[in-house]
């Protein structure tokens, strides 16, 4: 039967490499969709739980994975000999930078060199994860090709960008429509049908490089809209006006206009990050991405700025930062989810407690912290207002936060996310 029709009907077994964020949902929806799926992943706590039935990813519930462990549709597994007996391989592995802010590509090569050794005729091969315009062809073909099967012939090898929004609950990796570039016309068709049978809307584009193109413009347009807005944000401190006000008020524009909003900095794996793959690969062909260039300078500077709000508001209050007792509400890089990720408010603690501050946190996702020097254990928010804090320092939103009980009972609040937009009172400094 051509793999076509096995996807059509699905008797295709699929595989996902990489079950993190991205790779875990995407099995279970292949699951869902009735494929028996394999997850692969070299980290042996990952499929073990998996394999429990335990999911440790924020949007995904572990009934649902047990449910599919159970009817034998999911399983997981380290052994990469499985790809043999697949017919489909998603790679879902990370793409993060080096030091030097070059695209680290070990985790693709590694997975490439893993489908390599097992690679047989009728097999579809898509990469996931976020990467430079031209990888698919550049890095994955020529290495799938070595030994002799012939891609669009033998078998098929497309580009397809994951979207995934952690803890939005609206747009899960079902409804988010999905962009697919194949390196033939037949591999893109192949790819595309393979998405059909578990996400709404699939969109094919012409090439895999056109697909790779997409999220990357994606990221960059919200990397550089931050950038701006955090500008403004700096702007309208030195003016006296407040940033979230005019904001709003811009929003009301019905054409025209989005609002972004400004922060602490840029966190998770993919707004600080990607924009950088992309203008490796132009300086690679002697273009200048100065747009990107200056929103990674701005963003990046975000941190020092909220450090800065922190030493001016103590100071106003007769305190120096060293020996301060700062508490910090949220240390994930967005609200809701339990991801530290590249997360801003780990920079923000790390250069206070280099100025001597005696600092602690709160946050229901992230029980401790041992990162970059730091050894924290989390503590309730009401504990640390009671044991007396001379500021608190809200860098993540989180939900689940009491901001009535923070503000009626903490002497002095940095609010870098507009949390507190209800609230008026003297003890509030915002961003
Ligand atoms: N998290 C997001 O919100 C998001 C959104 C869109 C795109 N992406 C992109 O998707 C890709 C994956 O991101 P993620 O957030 O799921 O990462 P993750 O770190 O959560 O998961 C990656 C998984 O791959 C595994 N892994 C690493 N090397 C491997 C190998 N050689 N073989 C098998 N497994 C391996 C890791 O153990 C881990 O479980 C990245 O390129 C990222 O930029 C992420």
């Amino acid at each position: 039967m051509e793999l076509l029709d096995k996807i059509r009907e699905h008797k295709a077994r699929t595989g996902v490499i990489g079950l993190g964020y991205v790779g875990l949902p995407l099995a279970i929806e292949f699951a869902h969709a009735g494929f028996h799926t394999v997850g692969i992943d070299v980290d042996q706590r990952k499929v073990d739980a998996v394999n429990a039935g335990t999911s440790y990813i924020v949007d995904t519930t572990s009934e649902e994975v047990a449910s599919l462990v159970a009817t034998g549709r999911l399983r997981a597994t380290s052994d990469f000999s499985v790809i043999e007996e697949l017919d489909t391989i998603n790679i879902c592995v990370p793409t993060p930078l080096r030091k030097t802010k070059d695209p680290d590509m070990t985790y693709i090569v590694a997975a490439v060199t893993e489908i390599k050794k097992y690679l047989r005729a009728e097999q579809l091969v898509i990469l996931e994860s976020t990467t430079y315009p031209g990888t698919t062809e550049e890095v994955v073909l020529p290495a799938l090709e070595e030994g002799g099967l012939k891609v669009g012939r033998d078998f098929f090898l497309a580009f397809s960008p994951e979207r995934i929004d952690p803890g939005n609950k609206q747009f899960q990796t079902r409804n988010i429509p999905k962009v697919v570039g194949g390196v033939t016309a037949h591999c893109t068709q192949v790819a595309k049908a393979l998405y059909e049978q578990s996400i709404e809307t699939v969109v094919p584009v012409s090439s895999t490089r056109v697909a790779e193109m997409v999220k990357l413009l994606e990221n960059t347009f919200r990397s550089v809209n931050i950038g701006l807005v955090n500008e403004l944000a700096l702007m309208s401190a030195k003016l006296g006006i407040n940033v979230w006000e005019v904001i709003e008020a811009a929003a009301t524009k019905p054409f025209g206009f989005m609002p972004f909003y400004p922060g602490p900095g840029l966190g998770g794996h993919c707004i600080p990050i990607d924009p950088f793959y992309l203008g490796w690969k132009a300086k690679m062909n002697g273009f200048e991405p100065r747009f990107i260039e200056l929103a990674g300078q701005v963003n990046e500077a975000m941190p020092k700025f909220v450090v800065d709000k922190v030493t001016d508001a103590l100071n106003n209050d007769g305190k120096p930062v060293r020996n301060s007792r700062i508490h910090v509400l949220g240390v994930t890089y967005k609200r809701n989810v339990n991801d530290t990720r590249e997360s801003p408010a780990l920079h923000v603690m790390k250069m206070l407690l280099d100025r001597g501050a005696r600092l602690s946190y709160s946050d229901p996702y992230v029980p401790e912290i041992h990162e970059d020097g730091m050894e924290l254990k989390g503590v309730a928010v009401r504990d640390a207002l009671e044991a007396g804090t001379d500021c608190v320092v809200l860098l993540t939103d989180h939900g689940q936060f009491n901001y009535s009980e923070i503000v009626h009972r903490a002497p002095l609040i940095v609010d870098t996310r507009n949390a507190l937009r209800d609230f008026i009172g003297g003890n509030i400094v915002r961003l």
